[in-house]
């Protein structure tokens, strides 16, 4: 189980919503250290088999944490402030092209 070291006081408190329920976080943390906070443990599905998968690396390294931010896909919550009212949506299967280029 997810559990952050930081004092539960620090960062003023953020709203923003997972797959549409809402939720709060701490200004600091990151999208993905909110959503294990929240006890979201997995925030997207793989492009081949559609499997479940959990942030791992908490670094930027090993891509499993990848969240839709405001419409957005493809985006590392792991590296990604969280920010008040930001609609943090799971990433099914892989970005689409129309996503990239409009
Ligand atoms: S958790 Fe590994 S890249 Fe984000």
């Amino acid at each position: 189980m997810f559990r952050s070291m930081r004092d539960a006081k620090a960062g003023a408190r953020l709203s923003f919503t997972f797959d549409g329920r809402p939720l709060t976080g701490r200004e600091g943390d990151t999208v993905t250290a909110s959503l294990l906070a929240n006890g979201v443990t997995a925030c997207r599905e793989t492009p081949v088999s559609g499997v479940p998968r959990a942030p791992y690396c908490l670094m930027g390294v090993c891509f499993d944490c990848l969240v839709v931010i405001d419409g957005i896909g493809n985006r590392q919550g792991c590296l990604v402030p969280l920010r008040e009212g930001m609609r943090i949506e799971t990433q099914h299967g892989r970005r689409q092209p129309e996503e990239v280029y409009g």
